[in-house]
């Protein structure tokens, strides 16, 4: 469904970015890795993307919140695949407090990977999309984002940045044949919230328990094929935020 294209995936070398690259390889698209973490966890990604679903892979090293740098790997990848077709927003931290005692920097780093990140993406490779007259950008934002949560100032206005990102790029680019759409996890365990059970916040979830990351994935790949579909902000959260 995907044979041919190529998906930039950041932070694609563990948690849901991981499981977004097994999904859109499982679909046939090449993988670019985007990712500041531990080389060898992305090369394990792209090892498996190779072995298991028999498509190219390829990880780069950046920082997305630095916009020279993701300028560079964007050049990097043209060179290696030509061209990209998919580009996944998944890159993101938490730098959790109360917005009394928040310190500076904790706000604006979140802001700057959680959303300049994605913005930074998609200044630069947007050219691409255009210039192939289709794309598709799929921003990971949260529902912190939708209904704000205590302690994440800065998560929660990074991701409703993202949201308000998602439907201006969906607007400005449509016309271009690019489409952009943002997903909105609830819960789901990954390194970043770990296994919870006992967290008070599972008993607000209609469907009674974390996700997994495979179920964002399966969104992923939904949007990655839904050709009429953008501007949209799809909720993969157990009915969390309805
Ligand atoms: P994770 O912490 O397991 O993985 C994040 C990945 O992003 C890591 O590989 C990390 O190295 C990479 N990364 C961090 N900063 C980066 C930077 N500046 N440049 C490039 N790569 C960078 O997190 P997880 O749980 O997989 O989350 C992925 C996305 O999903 C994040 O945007 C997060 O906010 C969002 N999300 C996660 C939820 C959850 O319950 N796990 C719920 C809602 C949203």
């Amino acid at each position: 469904m995907l044979n041919g294209k190529t998906a930039i995936i950041t932070g694609g070398s563990r948690g849901l970015g991981e499981a977004i690259g097994y999904k859109m390889a499982s679909m046939g698209a090449n993988i670019a890795i985007v990712d500041v973490g531990d080389p060898a966890l992305a090369e394990k990604v792209c090892a498996k993307c190779r072995q298991e679903y028999g498509v190219e892979a390829k990880a780069y090293q950046c920082d997305v919140s630095d916009f020279d740098a993701v300028k560079q790997v964007v050049t990097l990848i043209k060179a290696d695949f030509g061209t990209a077709h998919i580009l996944v927003n998944n890159a993101g931290i938490t730098r959790d407090g109360l917005a009394p005692m928040m310190k500076e920097e904790d706000f604006d780093k979140v802001i700057a990977v959680n959303l300049k990140g994605a913005f930074n993406m998609i200044r630069h490779t947007s050219a691409l999309f255009i210039r192939n007259r289709e794309g598709c950008i799929i921003n990971i934002a949260s529902v912190a984002g939708l209904m704000g949560n205590v302690g994440q100032c800065n998560y929660a206005a990074s991701k409703a940045g993202l949201i308000g990102l998602t439907k201006t790029i969906a607007k400005e680019l449509a016309p271009k044949g690019v489409r952009c759409n943002a997903i909105a996890p609830g819960f789901i365990a990954t390194d970043m919230t770990g296994n919870q059970t006992d967290n008070p916040l599972l008993k607000m979830i209609p469907l009674g328990k974390m996700g997994e990351a495979a179920d964002v994935a399966e969104a992923a790949g939904y949007l990655a094929t839904a050709k009429y579909v953008t501007g949209d902000v799809l909720r993969v959260d157990g009915g969390i935020a309805m």
